[in-house]
C-alpha cells in the first residue's frame, strides 16, 4: 500500500537518488519501528543454519549495512549486505544506475562503491537485527588482480565474527578482471586460501561461519562444471547463482539497454536459472544452491527451486514490485515440494 503511493515519486527521480532515498527511509524506519520478524514458513536447513523462510535479500542494495533493521521489517528469511571492500572507495562516476521498466530490468555499473569494511562492521554492531545476516566481500578496484586474495582475506577476517555466512563475490562485471577469478588456477588458489583462513577463524572464534561463492550468469557449460568441481574439492558451503549479466540480447532496442554494466531483473531470469540447473546436476546435492536473478513473482521463485535451488534472493524485483514481492515469494515457496 505504502509502496503504491511512493513508487511514482521514486520513479520520477533518477535511479540512484531513488535508491538513496529508499536506504535513508529504511534506515529511519529501522530506528523507530519495532524490530522486524521473518515471515513465517517451514524452516529450511542448510549450511548448518535454519532459514525461517526461503527468501532473502540479494547483495548490493545495502552495501554498507545501513538499513538492516528497516529491511528486516520486510520479512526476509535472510539479508545479505555488501559487497564491502577493505578500504572505502567511491565507485564509478554517475550516472551508473538505470531502470529498464519495459522489461523490469536494471543496469548498474556502481563499481563496489562502499564505505569500507570497518564502517560496515560498525553499522552491523549498531543494528538490533538478530536474524540471518550474510556479508558479501570483494576487492578494492585498485588492488591488482594477482593480489585479490589478500583483499578477500582482510574482509573475511574482519566480518567473520558478525556474519551468519560470508559470500565471496568474484562475479561483478564492474571491477576490472574480477570475473577471471572464476576459473583455472586463480579460482583454486583463492578458494584454498579462503578455506585455510576460515579454518583458523573457526578455531579462534569457536564458531564455523559458512562461506558461499557467488558466480556470474555468463558462463559456458564447461566453466560451470569446472566451478562445481572446485566447489566440491574445496568444500565450499554453498554457491549463489547468479550475479548480473553482461549479455544484452534480451534488451536490444530498449531505452538504456545499451548502457555498460551488469543487467539484472527480468532479462537475466533465464540465463540465471540455466546456471542453477547446470549446477544442480553437476553438484548432485553435495552442496546447496542459492538462486538470484530476475525473480519478479512467487512463480519465478518456485521456478528457481524447481531448477535445483534451496533458497532464493531478490533485488531488482523489489524496485518494480515493492515489498509485497517478499510475501508473494515466501508464500509460493513455502508450499513447494521437491519433484518426484
Ligand atoms: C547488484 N548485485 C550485486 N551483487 C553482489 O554480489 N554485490 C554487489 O555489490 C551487487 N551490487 C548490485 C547493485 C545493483 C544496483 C544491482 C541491481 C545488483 C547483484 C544482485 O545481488 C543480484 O545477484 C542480481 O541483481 C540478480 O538478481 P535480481 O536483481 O535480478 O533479483
Amino acid at each position: 500500500m505504502l509502496y503504491k503511493l511512493t513508487r511514482p515519486l521514486l520513479f520520477s527521480l533518477d535511479a540512484e537518488t531513488a535508491h538513496e532515498l529508499t536506504i535513508a527511509g529504511l534506515h529511519a524506519a529501522g530506528k523507530v519501528l519495532p524490530a522486524g520478524k521473518p515471515l513465517p514458513a517451514r524452516p529450511t536447513e542448510l549450511m548448518g543454519i535454519s532459514f525461517p523462510n526461503r527468501i532473502g535479500l540479494a547483495a548490493g542494495l545495502d552495501k554498507n549495512g545501513e538499513a538492516i533493521d528497516g529491511l528486516a521489517r520486510l520479512g526476509f528469511g535472510f539479508i545479505e549486505i555488501g559487497t564491502v571492500t577493505p578500504r572505502a572507495q567511491p565507485g564509478n562516476p554517475r550516472p551508473r544506475l538505470f531502470r529498464l521498466p519495459e522489461v523490469e530490468g536494471v543496469i548498474n555499473r556502481m563499481g563496489f562503491n562502499n564505505h569500507g569494511v570497518d564502517a560496515l562492521i560498525e553499522n552491523v554492531k549498531a543494528a538490533r537485527f538478530g536474524g540471518i545476516l550474510g556479508i558479501n566481500i570483494g576487492k578494492n578496484f585498485d588492488t591488482p588482480i594477482e593480489r585479490a586474495a589478500d583483499d578477500y582475506l582482510i574482509c573475511l577476517e574482519k566480518v567473520y565474527p558478525l556474519a551468519s555466512y560470508v559470500t565471496v563475490n568474484i562475479s561483478s562485471p564492474n571491477t576490472q578482471n574480477l570475473r577471471q577469478l572464476q576459473g583455472g588456477s586463480e579460482l583454486d588458489d583463492l578458494l584454498a586460501r579462503l578455506k585455510a583462513r576460515q579454518a583458523e577463524l573457526a578455531q579462534r572464534h569457536g564458531r564455523y561461519v559458512p562461506m558461499c561463492l557467488k558466480i556470474a550468469p555468463d558462463l559456458e557449460d564447461e566453466q560451470v562444471l569446472a566451478i562445481a568441481d572446485a566447489l566440491r574439492r574445496h568444500r565450499i558451503d554453498a554457491v549463489i547463482a547468479t550475479n548480473t549479466t553482461i549479455a544484452r540480447t534480451a534488451v536490444q532496442g530498449i531505452r538504456h539497454g545499451d548502457q555498460q554494466g551488469g543487467l539484472s531483473g527480468g532479462p537475466v531470469f533465464e540465463a540465471s536459472t540455466r546456471i542453477v540447473s547446470k549446477l544442480a546436476s553437476a553438484l548432485a546435492g553435495e552442496l546447496p544452491i542459492i538462486a538470484a536473478g530476475g525473480v519478479l513473482s512467487g512463480p519465478d521463485a518456485v521456478a528457481k527451486l524447481d531448477a535445483g535451488a534451496a533458497l532464493v534472493q531478490v533485488y531488482s524485483g523489489l524496485v518494480y514490485r515493492g515489498p509485497a514481492l517478499v510475501r508473494a515469494c515466501v508464500t509460493a515457496t513455502d508450499h513447494w515440494h521437491a519433484p518426484g
